[in-house]
């Protein structure tokens, strides 16, 4: 089995980001699998739970970073514009019954606004912030602590429409 060298510090922001791009990405294909609407309303909320948080930690610290070191504004601009763009769809499917007709819609569209953005958060966004020499590790602690942060004030919210 092939090990990981071992960091003499924390994960940098930028594999952070990664890993959760790959554990939302995983929660959409167990929606994909989930076997009845009370299966698909429990994985919908786990999506919601974890890509709030992790997009908020991304304004708050992420996107700020590439700003203030002067990387490219459009880029930044757009990705706020699709954050907010899948906000509205998460918030659709959230005020909809997980038996609804449009329910399943709903979630790919979410999934193709999630996949479009990672694709380029992890092209564009990654390579401005390594070339701008942003001090990652650093970053990166700060997103995780606010991240946790989140992550337990956003599950602690009421989730929408609670029928199914
Ligand atoms: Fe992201
Ligand atoms: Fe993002």
């Amino acid at each position: 089995m092939a090990t990981q060298p071992i960091p003499s510090a924390g994960p940098d922001m930028l594999s952070i980001v990664h890993d959760d791009h790959q554990r939302i990405d995983a929660l959409f294909a167990d929606f994909a699998a989930a076997a009845d609407a009370a299966g698909k309303l429990r994985i919908v909320r786990k999506i919601s739970e974890s890509l709030l948080p992790h997009a908020q930690a991304e304004e708050e610290i992420f996107y700020p970073a590439l700003a203030e070191a002067g990387c490219d504004g459009d880029a930044v601009d757009e990705a706020f514009e699709e954050h907010a763009a899948a906000k509205r769809t998460l918030d659709s499917i959230l005020a909809t019954a997980p038996d609804d007709p449009t329910y399943d819609m709903k979630v790919r569209m979410l999934q193709k606004e999630f996949q479009h953005h990672v694709r380029e958060e992890e092209t564009e966004l990654f390579a401005e912030a390594r070339d701008a020499g942003l001090v990652l590790v650093a970053l990166g602690e700060r997103f995780a602590a606010r991240r946790a942060e989140l992550v337990d004030e956003f599950e602690r919210r009421p989730h929408g429409a609670e029928a199914g």
